[in-house]
């Protein structure tokens, strides 16, 4: 992502120069305000058949009597929602894709009025149109060049909010696109190891503190669950604390944990071959706390926050953990290993564990977690599991905020009955009925001292099928999240 965003205050779209014009229109008639050559021209093109203003139709305009852009892009807008919006921006998008727009004016005509979540919504649609995976791919297209997009707004009343929105739409498109990136890239091109150090180089650049831990260092905090999964790898485990201080050493900080699986083979419960290449994206959740550190960095709020992720491989090996293995986790608690394939859970538990010392006033932990979540919720919405009712709320509202949504599921102790084990203080697998949620109840036995949620984004983080790729999610609902803690902390002053 590495285009400029402006807000120009004129009525006059047609007399700007641009590569292209993107108009956007919301609303069943050609709304009062549009310069008159655009007017004529949709008029024209509705004329003709090849437009119209029912939601979701689309043209490609070249030329354009009166039009300085020598490109047009219009789009009908099915609601004055942010969400509308994005969903047109980027059909609009495609129309002008591989067309070589530089410079790209947007109009947004038929609101009443624009605001920061509609400007942040654009942006976003335009930062998803120009990420394009290329670190193995040398036979991939050039890139998009796109470097500059103009909001053209009527009023003045509507620039500082669309300012607002742009600067926070572009801060998430470049955590979203290393996010995508860290994602996309194969085992073999994201081990632990290189992991920590897209973590370091994210962090130098963005002004952020880095610690990073090895093996042995880890072993001497009595992290026995995480490294009970990391010995079958011959890749070396690593421990990653990144720290965003924007506010008083001593104001408690935010905490976000990520599963930082670089790939799940399933270790000795071997999962079948068929897809398992996907399992490259299970640090999904530690490359949504990177980038979401990378957007905070560059928003400022007035917070702390601590960035933390587990990572290694799951792999089967002379030396891997087998079913049925008891290991002690930096709680103390002891857990039956009944399926080496939930080895999720068996890193993120000491890392929650580990955070307490920060004396958090929230944790989140963002894991691709289970395939259960992905039965339960599909690729629409990460299930979210919290005990604590208005963290719940303010998640479910950053989600809301962010288009980039989750859905509350539950955590009642009934749930918790399955973990119960023999030889040890629980097993790390309860039966398949809920397998989203008892994993969820695995991870709260390790929370209670700590005000404590978990996203599943294991039907989120990537597509499958012909778009397969890492979807950068949740780092919009993350970052709004965070941004919200921070005005909500500088109120409670
Ligand atoms: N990384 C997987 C979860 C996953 C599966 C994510 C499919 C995305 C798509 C996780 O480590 C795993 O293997 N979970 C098991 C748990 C089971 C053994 C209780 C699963 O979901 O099958
Ligand atoms: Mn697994
Ligand atoms: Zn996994």
């Amino acid at each position: 992502m590495d285009f400029r965003t402006q807000v120009i205050v004129s009525g006059a779209s047609s007399r700007l120069s641009a590569d292209a014009l993107l108009l956007l229109l919301v609303g069943q008639s050609l709304p009062a305000g549009l310069d008159e050559p655009l007017a004529k021209a949709v008029n024209e093109a509705i004329a003709q058949g090849d437009f119209s203003l029912k939601p979701g139709k689309l043209a490609y305009l070249r030329q354009v009597a009166g039009v300085k852009t020598p490109r047009v892009a219009v789009v009908s807008v099915r609601d004055d929602s942010a969400k509308a919006l994005k969903a047109a921006a980027a059909a609009g998008l495609g129309l002008l894709k591989g067309l070589g727009v530089k410079h790209l004016a947007v109009q947004i005509s038929g609101l009443t009025a624009v605001g920061a979540a509609h400007a942040e919504a654009l942006a976003g649609a335009a930062g998803d149109a120009v990420y394009l995976y290329r670190s193995t791919k040398p036979s991939a297209p050039p890139p998009p060049v796109l470097a500059k997009i103009s909001l053209l707004l009527a009023s003045k009343a509507e620039a500082q909010a669309a300012d607002e929105g742009l600067a926070r739409g572009a801060a998430i498109n470049e955590g979203v696109a290393l996010a995508r990136e860290l994602g996309n890239r194969p085992g073999n091109h994201c081990t632990p190891t290189m992991l920590a150090a897209e973590s370091r180089k994210m962090a130098r650049a963005s002004g952020l503190k880095i610690e990073v831990l090895d093996r042995k260092q880890i072993e001497a905090l009595g992290m026995g669950s995480f490294l009970a999964v990391a010995q079958g790898s011959d890749e070396p485990p690593r421990f990653i604390v990144m720290h965003y201080q924007g506010a008083v050493k001593s104001s408690a900080p935010l905490v976000l944990v990520g599963k930082g699986i670089t790939f799940d083979s399933g270790g000795i419960s071997l999962k079948p071959g068929g897809e398992m290449d996907e399992m490259k994206f299970d640090m999904g959740g530690a490359a949504s706390v990177i980038g979401t550190m990378r957007a905070v960095a560059q928003l400022k709020p007035k917070l702390n926050l601590i960035g933390v992720i587990a990572a290694c491989e799951n792999l089967p090996s002379g030396r891997a953990l087998k079913p049925g293995d008891v290991v002690t986790s930096l709680s103390g608690q002891t857990i039956e290993v009944l399926n080496t394939d939930a080895e999720g859970r068996l890193i993120l538990c000491d890392a929650l564990t580990y955070v307490e010392r920060f004396k958090p006033a929230a944790v989140v932990d963002i894991a691709t977690l289970t395939g259960a979540c992905v039965v339960a919720l599909g690729a629409v919405r990460s299930g979210m599991f919290s005990p604590d009712d208005s963290l719940a709320a303010e998640l479910l509202a950053a989600g809301d905020a962010a288009l980039d949504t989750c859905w509350r599921m539950p955590v009642d102790d009934e749930y918790d009955e399955g973990l119960k084990s023999n030889f040890a203080d629980m097993a790390n697998i309860a039966g398949r009925a809920g397998g989203a949620v008892t994993a969820a109840m695995f991870l709260k036995r390790f929370t209670a001292n700590l005000r404590w949620a978990h996203l599943d984004i294991a039907g989120t983080a990537w597509k499958s099928g012909a778009a397969k790729g890492s979807t950068g999610r949740p780092v919009g609902l993350l970052t709004h999240w965070v941004m919200a803690q921070a005005q909500a902390q500088a109120q409670a002053k």
